[in-house]
């Protein structure tokens, strides 16, 4: 079965492009070999990230990130059994903080800033679908 986990977390300490790009790096090489896809995205210290593959690839995978002492108050928003991938092309996709990107992510927000922990699971789902659509996430 194919599942996708969509989490947010906050950053501990001040990370920055460099850091997400170290991240996405390993996340590609480890994620290739068991099947896992998605994307990442960080904004004003707060990270998104939607895992897809098996259940226990997922599920591993994402008991093995909480633990990462990069960030912080992980929490699951979004969990669903899903029919295909959304970042099929991805192993981990980067999402880059641009201009165009931030506008794009404070419209599916209730408040004024970045706030994907208040955001509903479908608006999620149509954020990444958007992202998708609009070629806006990258291999590196
Ligand atoms: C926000 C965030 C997202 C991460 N995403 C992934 C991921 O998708 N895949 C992965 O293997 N590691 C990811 N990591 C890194 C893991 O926590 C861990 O450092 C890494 O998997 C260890 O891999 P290594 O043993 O090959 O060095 C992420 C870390 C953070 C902070």
């Amino acid at each position: 079965m194919l599942i996708r986990l969509t989490y947010a977390s906050r950053t501990k300490g001040v990370l920055g492009p460099a850091d997400v790009k170290d991240i996405i790096r390993t996340s590609q090489s480890n994620n290739a070999k068991v099947g896992v896809t998605g994307a990442l995205l960080l904004v004003d210290g707060v990270f998104l990230q939607c895992l897809e593959g098996s259940v226990a690839s997922v599920n591993a995978l994402y008991h093995r990130i909480a633990l990462d002492p990069r960030h912080q108050q992980t929490s699951i928003l979004a969990f669903s059994e899903i029919d295909r991938r959304l970042f099929g092309g991805w192993s981990m996709g980067l999402v880059p903080a641009i201009a165009d990107n931030l506008s794009l992510l404070f419209s599916y927000s209730p408040a004024l800033a970045f706030d994907p922990f208040a955001m509903k699971a479908s608006a999620l789902d149509a954020l990444f679908t958007e992202l998708v659509a609009r070629a806006r996430v990258l291999s590196n």
